[in-house]
């Protein structure tokens, strides 16, 4: 999503942010742009396609003198990608310029209110708007030449999301920020501050920061930041020191974000489940769901999107098996319009890597209003998901850049085991014993994805064999199912490559069709209890000339009599076996993007943290 860096202080603004930008790529984009308060007042400078485009336009910057302004990075909403609907976007008048990430709802209506009062649009974009709206009440229609008041004024009548840096051309002395449903984060230095969608934006400058709260608007300076709420009041608000080593946002010697991301598992899931097990038993440090309160649930509703929604489709089995519950698992842009039956008894697990996927925090609230217990699992800490939930639980993943999630699904995963250990150990549902096996299941478990990323050669092997197909499909029953959707999604978003995932039993009510001589079909065939229904559908789809890539049990022969290849699991107890089949899956998905000389951390059309509906 779109990328909102400001800077004010003594330094050359546009060199700063054109490199706080940069730290942003990741986000995914498709156009970028810069407005710099200059003596002769606000100098743009925007261009379509990446940021190296912006870079030789200006010069590096050079070209665009000034200590103060604001920079962005564009994910295309309304309006195609192009230099004109790039932000900024510069009121009529000249004297404003705003950078945005959100979407304004009601533009039409105020474009036409606008229009009628004589402002005149260049762009196609609901950005636009704020610009002109700000305009109108700072120097037009209703001149006062307060720019604080104007932009309190126009972000009144704005419905939709919305994260500003506002920039005026009479005021090379002030920024001013402003959110509602989207992210946006203020950085201290010493006579110089900051505004930054994100952290690794500020890093290299700062690590004080202050996270903007809904509705709350900023008024930087060089000598420091004042925030209000949304009456106009003051609000006190305490720094936050970022404690995280730059090198998290380095590539640390690998040749993607997503290979060092992929390779971070192990650690990433040890500390993810090591500070939650004390004395042999699962301690989440649940502050607002009790005992009580998981004692009185009687059905669970997990809400996410894409990778995250699948973690909850591959925990949902051993929920319900493990509680004895209904658990239903709803994608969060659906679940907001289903009129959904919950209430106190309910339980929603609202997973979220950004912790800002606007779909999944609609959700939350939804649920939240209609009376449900809500706990998030979320990676990113302050994150408006986790401010908004009863408990947050944090997956300790650390920064993940690469947009397609690796080690973020893992942690998830992780923690859905923890909290079926726990809410099992609260009902009554397991034996010491169980347990203790539980737990040495759990401590394990790094070791074994270690050895998964052992396979890495075979990976690179099999994406040699198969990275310039046109469709792979994958295929599952049960648990594997789940992580077929999850394996396919990976393929598909990096390497382009068309993929579908199916339940393997489906396959002869249509799908089969699909299958022709050399087809690939990756079979997961890890579910032990179906493995034998599975060996029928390796039969099934070959028979139709497809070649199979199969993942089973090292100590299982029935795969390996009928698929091509065969990649193998170490033994392991069921609880933590589904960690193990998305890790060779994430690597074959990886060196097959890379093969194809795709742009393996930012595909295109992607963004990481979708701010949008
Ligand atoms: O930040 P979130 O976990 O809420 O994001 C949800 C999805 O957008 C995300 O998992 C997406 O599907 C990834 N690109 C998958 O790799």
């Amino acid at each position: 999503m779109c990328g909102i860096v400001g800077y004010i202080g003594n330094k050359q603004a546009a060199p700063l942010l054109l490199e706080a930008l940069e730290k942003l790529e990741y986000r995914g984009y498709d156009s970028a742009g810069l407005a710099i308060i200059g003596k002769e007042g606000l100098s743009v400078c925007k261009a379509k396609g990446r940021l190296r485009v912006l870079f030789e336009r200006t010069e590096g910057g050079a070209i665009m003198p000034g200590t103060a302004g604001i920079g962005h990075t564009r994910w295309a909403t309304h309006g195609e990608p192009s230099d004109v609907n790039s932000h900024p976007h510069l009121s009529h008048s000249g004297r404003v310029a705003v950078v945005h990430n959100g979407i304004i709802e009601n533009y039409a209506e105020l474009r036409e209110f606008l229009t009628e009062h004589g402002y005149e649009f260049r762009s196609d974009t609901d950005t636009e708007i704020v610009a002109q709206l700000v305009d109108y009440y700072y120097h037009g229609y209703y001149y006062h030449g307060d720019p604080v008041k104007a932009v309190r004024q126009a972000v009144a009548l704005l419905t939709g999301s919305y994260a500003l840096g506002i920039a005026f051309a009479e005021h090379p002395e002030m920024l001013i920020a402003v959110r509602k449903d989207s992210p946006l984060i203020l950085g201290l230095g010493e006579g110089e501050t900051f505004i930054a969608s994100d952290i690794p934006a500020l890093l290299k400058h700062t690590r004080e920061i202050v996270r903007l709260d809904e509705r709350e608007l900023a008024v930087l300076t060089r000598s420091g930041v004042s925030v209000y709420d949304r009456f106009g009041d003051p609000v006190e608000k305490t720094p936050e020191h970022i404690a995280w080593d730059v090198d998290a946002a380095e590539k640390g010697g690998y040749a993607h974000f997503m290979l060092k991301e992929i390779m971070e598992q192990p650690a990433a899931i040890r500390n993810t489940i090591s500070p939650r097990i004390k004395e042999g038993r699962i301690d989440l440090g649940l502050a607002h769901i009790t005992e009580d309160v998981i004692r009185s649930i009687n059905k669970i509703y997990i809400v996410a999107c894409g990778s995250a929604s699948y973690v909850g489709m591959t925990s949902q089995y051993m929920l319900s098996k493990m509680l004895n519950v209904p658990v239903s698992v709803e994608l969060a842009s659906e679940f907001r319009y289903s009129d959904p039956v919950v209430d106190e008894n309910t339980l929603v697990i609202v997973i979220s890597q950004s912790g800002e996927t606007l779909d999944t925090l609609f959700a939350l609230r939804e649920a939240k209003r209609r009376g449900a217990h809500i706990l998030s699992v979320v990676n990113v800490v302050g994150s408006a998901i986790a401010n908004e939930s009863e408990d947050v639980l944090y997956t300790w993943a650390g920064l993940e850049i690469a947009v397609a999630t690796t080690k973020a699904y893992s942690t998830q995963l992780a923690v859905m085991y923890l909290i079926a250990l726990h809410f099992a150990q609260v009902r009554g549902m397991l034996t010491d014993e169980a347990l203790h096996e539980a737990v040495s299941a759990l401590e394990g478990l790094p070791a074994l994805v270690e050895h998964m990323l052992g396979k890495r050669e075979q990976m690179q092997y099999l994406a040699s064999l198969f990275f310039n197909l046109r469709d792979i499909f994958f295929i599952g029953r049960n648990i594997d199912y789940a992580l077929c959707l999850e394996g396919s999604l990976k393929l598909k978003e990096i390497s382009y490559i068309h993929s579908e995932a199916y339940a393997a039993g489906e396959l002869k009510h249509g799908t089969i069709s699909l299958i022709e001589p050399g087809t690939l079909v990756i079979a997961l065939c890890t579910h032990a209890p179906l493995r034998e229904k599975m060996v029928s559908n390796i039969r099934e789809v070959k028979a139709r000339g497809a070649v199979v890539i199969a993942i089973t049990d090292e100590n299982d022969a029935s795969v390996p009599a009928v698929a091509d290849h065969v990649i193998t699991l170490p033994a392991s107890a069921p609880l933590v076996l589904p960690s193990l089949p998305l890790i060779p899956l994430q690597l074959f998905a990886y060196y097959v993007a890379l093969l194809k000389g795709c742009d393996i951390d930012k595909p295109r059309n992607l963004a990481k943290s979708v701010t949008v509906e």
